[in-house]
């Protein structure tokens, strides 16, 4: 869809602009919310988008740039900082108002809320950015990233006698403390499933699979299984 009556040139300057702003705001931050995150989840997103003819650019560009620009886990749980951050951005820019809304629709959408909560998204831009964001929480890279959000919480990386949760509410989800490997039960392996874009279910099968093999290979190493037989 057609949602803007800017040129494609006025566009790239938008889409520049932000991705500036973006990188300057987020370089070197460590929690796993980093500039190289956005950077892939951006790039994906306009690999995915090519694949949905349905998906306007700006939108999906701008969501993808600016949809970790004030996390609620970062911001006391205030779920409307991110959309309020982003239309104070965007409005700068002359950005016209409906590009602005679809833009704060997906910063709304796109977290995971716990398994037993479900996360529509109602655009195809979110759709695009919410796979893209998913793709870069599995994989090698997802493996890296969940182990740097433990890290910056002082979590362990595992404790066999804490139990994964299917948490029901974003309430259970947000107060949630456990061990690093719990979040690839009650999260990561997940993820697969709930992924939008055909393109995203493709790239999704080999990173999920790294994820089946860097657990079994975890646990086989925590149990001592791979040591010489006494
Ligand atoms: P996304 O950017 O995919 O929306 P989040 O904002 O929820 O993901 O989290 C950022 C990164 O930190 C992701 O890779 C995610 O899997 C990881 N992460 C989030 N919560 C936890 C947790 N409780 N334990 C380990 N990693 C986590
Ligand atoms: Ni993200």
């Amino acid at each position: 869809m057609s949602t803007t009556v800017l040129s494609a040139a006025q566009a790239e300057q938008i889409i520049a602009h932000t991705a500036d702003f973006v990188r300057d705001k987020f370089l070197g931050e460590g929690s796993g919310h980093d500039w190289e995150h956005i950077r892939r989840v951006w790039h994906t997103s306009r690999a995915l988008a090519a694949t949905v003819p349905t998906a306007d650019q700006l939108v999906t560009e701008l969501g993808a740039l600016l949809h970790d620009v004030a996390d609620w886990k970062f911001h006391d749980g205030d779920e409307e900082a991110g959309p309020r951050a982003a239309r104070a951005w965007l409005s700068g820019l002359q950005v016209e108002e409906a590009v602005i809304q679809r833009v704060e629709t997906i910063i709304r959408e796109i977290s995971f809320k716990g398994l037993g909560v479900p996360t529509p998204m109602s655009t195809p831009e979110g759709e695009v950015v919410q796979d893209a964001d998913r793709l870069d929480a599995i994989g090698a890279i997802g493996v890296a990233r969940a182990f740097a959000y433990g890290g910056h919480k002082g979590r362990p990386l595992h404790d066999p006698a804490v139990a994964p949760i299917s948490h029901d509410s974003f309430e259970s989800y947000k107060k949630n403390t456990a061990p690093t490997l719990n979040h690839f039960y009650e999260k990561l392996l997940h993820l697969r499933e709930r992924l939008h874009t055909p393109a995203a279910r493709r790239v999704a099968q080999e990173r999920h699979q790294f994820l089946e093999t860097f657990l079994q290979q975890f646990l086989r190493e925590w149990e001592g299984q791979d040591l010489p037989a006494a």
